[in-house]
């Protein structure tokens, strides 16, 4: 089969003439490169094509070196596992060496060797993702489907290539679970069984690849039907135990959707709010989310931790390190009494501040020394517990402190 006409018809004008300009250097240097992966799936899905993925049987890095000058590629990135995206014609594409795997453990990194576009193919998660076509001139737009990636596609179907696929690298559940309800295709049934087998081995991802498969998994336009999908097979419950349920984190989202927080994060923010207090930090830290995230789980645990009496002092101390972002979240969940001590302390205690300063009380006859300190925290004491007041009035005020 010949997609050629697919390849008119879905790519761009500029996407069409890149790859046809690649195609043309790859041969002049005697290299077989295919289009591959998302790229080719999609091509047959009819979708349009984002992300132009090609694979080659040599280094990319080095070939490029050797294309004619007259095309201005730029190099916008590389990786030393013999990957490379490249500018060509305003065109953002990855070109890969043909690669073999190997999975020293389960859930770690594989290690990578330069191997045969065969073996490139039959590395790959799901048939769907193993369908490729040609792009050299003698084999142009021809399918290439050694899988039956193709016959998948059109019963729309989830298929491994092996029964190894989600133990070796088990963010392959996320991914086909993604898949499943990205494209509205079924698990066939033993790759759904190895699935679930493969369940046990999710732990052993390092949080740099869960908090990326997650990440993921929230960017979908169809996000809800995948958490679904993750509750569905207890993924969470199997990456840690504090993990929330995705039905929570459905209704924790939509909470937070219309509060004007950093769109990048809100999902990981209402993530990190449904943790019980007592596993957050672990599994902020079990994430590798860094100091953003953690002083975040700080600040909603010490709004958790108001007390429902606590006095307007308590409140202002409670609150004045903690991020406004935190406010909002917590602001969505607390009982009605702590999401008043919030509005108080947003609307007034933070605005108290003091007009008066180290000179005023020197001028009223103190003596330099940490005294004049004292009697300041003393004036904004005061006013945090009786109101905001002018610059006289809290000359008034500290001068009974003296
Ligand atoms: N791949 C894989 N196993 C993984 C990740 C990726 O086999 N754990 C292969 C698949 O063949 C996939 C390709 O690498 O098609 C590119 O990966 P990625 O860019 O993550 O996926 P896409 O197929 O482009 O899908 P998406 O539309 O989600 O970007």
């Amino acid at each position: 089969m010949n997609i050629e006409n697919l390849l008119k018809k879905t790519l761009s004008s500029s996407q069409y003439q890149a790859i046809n300009i690649l195609g043309e250097q790859f041969d002049r240097l005697g290299i077989r490169a295919f289009l591959v992966g998302g790229t080719v799936r999609d091509l047959l899905l009819g979708n349009s094509i984002t992300d132009i993925d090609i694979v080659l049987e040599s280094n990319p890095h080095h070939v490029i070196a050797k294309f004619d000058v007259k095309y201005e590629i730029e190099i916008v990135s590389y990786s030393q596992f013999g990957t490379c995206k490249i500018n060509l014609l305003g065109q953002i594409i990855d070109l890969a060496m043909a690669r073999k795997e190997k999975y020293p453990f389960p859930g770690d990194l594989p290690v990578v060797e330069q191997a045969s576009f065969e073996d490139d193919l039959a590395r790959r998660d799901f048939s769907i993702n193993a369908l490729a076509a040609g792009i050299n001139r003698s084999d142009w737009g021809e399918l290439i489907d050694f899988h039956d990636g193709l016959a998948d596609l059109t019963s729309k179907r989830i298929r491994v290539l092996h029964c190894e696929s989600f133990e070796d690298d088990p963010t392959r559940i996320f991914r086909g679970l993604r898949y499943s309800a990205r494209l509205g295709f079924d698990l066939e049934n033993k790759t759904k069984g190895l699935l679930i087998a493969g369940l046990e081995f999710l732990p052993l991802l390092s949080g740099v690849r869960v908090t990326s498969e997650i990440r993921k998994v929230f960017s979908e336009e169809n996000s809800a039907a995948i958490l679904n999908a993750l509750d569905q097979y207890k993924v969470m419950k199997y990456v840690h135990e504090g993990f929330p349920s995705g039905s929570d984190l459905i209704k924790r989202r939509e909470l937070l959707g219309s509060l004007g927080i950093d769109s990048n994060n809100r999902d990981l923010y209402a993530f990190i709010s449904l943790i019980s207090p007592t596993q957050r930090q672990n599994v902020i830290v079990r994430m590798n989310l860094g100091n953003e995230f953690l002083k975040f789980g700080s600040d909603i645990g010490r709004i958790e931790l108001l007390e429902e009496e606590a006095s307007r002092s308590d409140i202002h101390d409670q609150l004045k390190q903690v991020s406004e972002t935190a406010m909002l979240v917590a602001g969505t969940y607390v009982s009605t009494k702590t999401k008043s001590h919030l509005d108080l302390f947003l609307e007034e205690l933070n605005n108290i501040n003091l007009l008066i300063g180290g000179e005023d009380l020197i001028d009223l006859g103190m003596s330099q020394g940490p005294r004049v300190g004292d009697v300041l925290s003393k004036t904004l004491a005061h006013m945090i517990e009786s109101g905001p007041l002018s610059k006289s009035e809290q000359i008034l005020v500290a001068k009974r402190f003296i």
